[in-house]
């Protein structure tokens, strides 16, 4: 099987690359990636010589650069997104034209090549449903409606009922996962898990927004992928499903853990103003994917935080160079 892997070269697609290959040793992956800011080649440093795995440096915004990447495709995973809310905040133009333009050329391509393209896989997100109140006991789950409230999230709102409208229209094989924050290694240090932990390394303050109480579900990429895996092989096409890592904890207890795993002073927490129209607290819950996948998270919070510290620790001449992007 081939697959076209967009936004491969970032965050979440680079740990994909190296799961799908370790796991599927016969499957060949392509790699589309414009490698703006977020997209780094030496994430896949150790894999750009395997002779299965093919790099296309390509904007899903033109629509020529996905149809030379779709050649023979059988499978398409679409992680290629603008992926930063304070981004987003500061101007949300290109989250529209990657986030929402980019997903139509793909769909396009995907309807063009009707038959070949056994399923087109995108990659959502939680914040897609909003804000959750800190003492709601209800979590995210696949009816829950949407209701952006970023130009983050509304251009991914809008990607997702286009994949859905699309797919619907044209017949096309499509499933969804909606994933709760990822952690884990090649994650740029503008995120708050590798931001907390490489001023900590620097002994530079950790900013928090506001009162630092605002709660993530944090799921380990590993997890992720294997979500992404399990739906590829036993998901129903035309679905959606919920991915969370039963890890709610609030951004504070996230800087405490990594300074107390660094052995540094909770004195270096600053507090700073509040991001605009800042979401309280996502949460979801998996049990579709559970019931029927067999999918849960494996990877336990404390044994993931304490990887992905280390990571960091024994990587730092992967993320030095990132900080004058
Ligand atoms: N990070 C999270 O916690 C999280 C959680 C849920 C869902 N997601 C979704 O997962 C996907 C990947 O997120 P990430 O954190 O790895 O993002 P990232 O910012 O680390 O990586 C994005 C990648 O997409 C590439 N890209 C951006 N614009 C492009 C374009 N026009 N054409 C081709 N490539 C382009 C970048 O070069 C980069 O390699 C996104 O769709 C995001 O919405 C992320």
């Amino acid at each position: 099987m081939k697959l076209l892997v967009t936004g491969g070269a970032g965050f979440i697609g680079s740990n994909f690359i190296h799961y799908w290959l370790a796991n599927h040793p016969t499957d060949s992956i392509v790699n589309l990636d414009a490698l703006t800011y977020a997209g780094n080649l030496e994430n896949l440093r150790d894999i750009e010589k395997d002779p299965r795995y093919t790099f296309v440096h390509g904007d899903i915004r033109n629509p020529a650069d996905v149809v030379r990447a779709m050649e023979g495709v059988d499978v398409v995973v679409h992680f290629a997104a603008e992926s930063h809310v304070d981004r987003s905040i500061d101007g949300g133009k290109v989250f529209l034209e990657t986030n929402v333009i980019g997903t139509y050329n793909l769909l396009e391509e995907t309807k063009r090549r009707a038959g070949q393209i056994k399923r087109f896989h995108h990659i959502s997100t939680d914040e897609v449903f909003g804000s959750l109140e800190l003492d709601d006991p209800h979590k995210f789950n696949e009816k829950s409606c949407h209701d952006a409230r970023s130009p983050y999230s509304a251009s991914k709102v809008a990607a997702e009922q286009l994949v859905r409208a699309y797919c619907h229209t044209h017949d096309l094989p499509f499933t969804i996962s909606n994933c709760s924050n990822n952690y884990g290694p090649y994650m740029f240090p503008e995120k708050l898990f590798p931001l907390m932990t490489v001023n900590a390394l620097r002994d530079l303050p950790l900013p928090i927004y506001g009162d630092g109480l605002n709660i993530r579900d944090w799921i380990h990429v590993d997890d992720h992928c294997r979500g992404i895996e399990a739906i590829l092989e036993k998901g129903k096409v035309g679905e959606t499903y919920c991915l969370g890592g039963n890890a709610e904890i609030p951004n504070i207890e996230i800087a405490k853990r990594i300074l107390d795993i660094l052995h540094k002073p909770h004195s270096l927490i600053k507090f700073v103003e509040d991001r605009k129209g800042h979401d309280r607290r996502y949460a979801i819950d998996s049990s579709k994917a559970k019931a029927e996948l067999g999918w849960e998270p494996q990877v336990k919070f404390e044994e993931g935080l304490e990887k992905f510290v280390q990571w960091y620790v024994e990587n730092r001449g992967w993320w030095e160079p990132l900080l004058a992007r």
